[in-house]
């Protein structure tokens, strides 16, 4: 078969076959799907050939950058010398071996493992384990959840009903009771303290101190924060903001959970995105950059206090996934591991961090440009119609620009990257923590280039 007929037999039978994730599928009635075959470092090729900057990582995924044999080898290995076991009462080597090298890398006392295949899967079971932590203590009425407003936590129902984006809920109401909103950190659109971020800080902490005693703190299980929010577009935390969050949680007995799906394994320059806001957590959950993505995995890493009950009599953590663990995903994670090691990726990032953010800022010089914002390799973009008011776009001019012109325009233009309105609109940057000067400087002309056309066409 030619490449020209696979290509166009790939196309039909995606668009009859394949349902993708989040994705309008409509879109595809009269436009090709992109599909892509191939990466290399920083960039990934599509089926026609054609090259792209991959400047989210996949799905803020692919630290290590793309096509390194060395993490298949890995895989082929594991897998041939045992391909699967469950972790359900047996365990096997790198399971093991990767368990032990998280709890050296996790800050404080999170020293045990529980494996999952993702990122809702881990923040899922945080709850579950927060949920029966509470009854096994003796404290049963202990259920809610606290997290921020336009936050995501993924999309099962319990992690759903963590998230904070009503857009992606309602389809799926009634949701597991006792998720709670509570403001996120958006200084750039701050209520209270828009000068003085500090005192933004101190704001945006005290308003979970206000929410758990409006809930009644014997019902508050659990607070899930983001070290750096994603979703509304890379909000860092202000200085002071996690110190006095952790301080209002000891002094109602509530968990602590630092969802670090993203943030954590070099994103932010640090193993855990805790690390560099200097807070312990009661449970990080993990997945994504774990493995860079060449294989499947979460996890859920809780401090000594949460396992301490069901270490005795009979308790058992009533909760699994057959597939949290594999065996191939693990090895891949150590493997993965050893690469941040021998390239010292994390010291890369914090090197080149700064160059970053300064590359990007030259961007605030456009008109639509209104706000830069983000740490390490994180950046959201917030685009505006007015930069002095910060008057943002309505509904319908949001729709035009970001799913009519800019998705499209920039991958065109060879730049993956996400343009997203589940806040303000945005643009998402990740790239791989390999990235350097020049990955920074080709995404900053394209964004120009496609930014420019974006402001002319409004
Ligand atoms: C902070 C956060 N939590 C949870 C999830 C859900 O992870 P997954 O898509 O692997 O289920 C995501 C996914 O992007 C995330 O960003």
């Amino acid at each position: 078969m030619t490449l020209h007929a696979r290509k166009d037999d790939l196309q039909a039978a995606a668009r009859r076959h394949l349902w993708m994730h989040f994705t309008r599928m409509s879109a595809y009635a009269d436009q090709d799907v992109p599909v892509m075959v191939r990466g290399d470092g920083c960039y990934v090729w599509d089926v026609k050939g054609r090259r792209y900057l991959d400047g989210l990582s996949g799905l803020f995924v692919t630290q290590v950058g793309h096509g390194r044999s060395e993490l298949a080898e890995a895989a082929a290995k594991q897998a041939g010398e045992l391909a699967y076991f469950p972790l359900w009462s047996y365990a096997h080597p790198r399971a093991v071996e990767l368990a032990e090298r998280i709890a050296e890398l996790a800050p404080g006392d999170l020293n045990r493992v529980f494996f999952t295949t993702g990122g809702s899967e881990a923040v899922e079971s945080a709850w579950k384990l927060a949920r029966q932590y509470f009854k096994v203590i003796g404290q049963p009425s202990r259920y809610k959840v606290l997290s921020r407003e336009i936050a995501y936590h993924g999309t099962t129902l319990g992690a759903l009903s963590i998230t904070g984006l009503p857009a992606i809920k309602t389809p799926f109401e009634p949701l597991v009771p006792g998720g709670v909103r509570v403001p996120n950190t958006n200084f750039y659109r701050a209520p209270e303290h828009g000068d003085d971020p500090e005192a933004f800080g101190r704001w945006a902490a005290d308003e979970i101190e206000r929410a758990i005693l409006r809930e009644g703190p014997e019902t508050v299980a659990a607070v899930y924060l983001e070290p750096v929010q994603n979703s509304g577009g890379c909000f860092p935390p202000p200085p002071g903001y996690f110190p006095r969050v952790r301080e209002i949680c000891d002094r109602y007995g509530v968990l602590l959970v630092s969802d670090e799906v993203i943030c954590a394994f070099g994103r932010l320059g640090y193993y855990f995105g805790a690390e560099r806001y200097g807070y312990l957590p009661d449970m990080i959950t993990c997945a994504k950059g774990l493995t860079s993505g060449y294989a499947p995995l979460g996890a859920l890493i809780a401090s000594d206090r949460l396992i301490e009950p069901f270490l005795r009599d009979t308790n058992t953590f009533l909760h699994g996934i057959t597939f949290a663990g594999h065996p191939v995903s693990a090895a891949v994670a150590l493997a993965n591991l050893d690469i941040f090691e021998r390239e010292g990726l994390l010291d890369h990032v914090r090197g080149r961090e700064a160059a970053f953010r300064v590359t990007l800022e030259k961007l605030l010089d456009l008109p639509i440009v209104g706000d830069v914002r983000g740490d390490g390799y994180f950046y959201g973009i917030e685009l505006v119609k007015d930069k002095a008011t910060k008057e943002t776009f309505t509904d319908a001019e949001s729709e035009r620009l970001l799913r009519g012109f800019l998705s499209n325009a920039l991958f065109e233009a060879g730049l993956i990257c996400r343009a997203d309105d589940r806040g303000d609109p945005v643009v998402q940057l990740a790239p791989p923590l390999i990235a350097d000067q020049q990955q920074f400087d080709e995404i900053e002309q394209i964004l120009r280039d496609v930014l420019t056309r974006a402001w002319q066409r409004l």
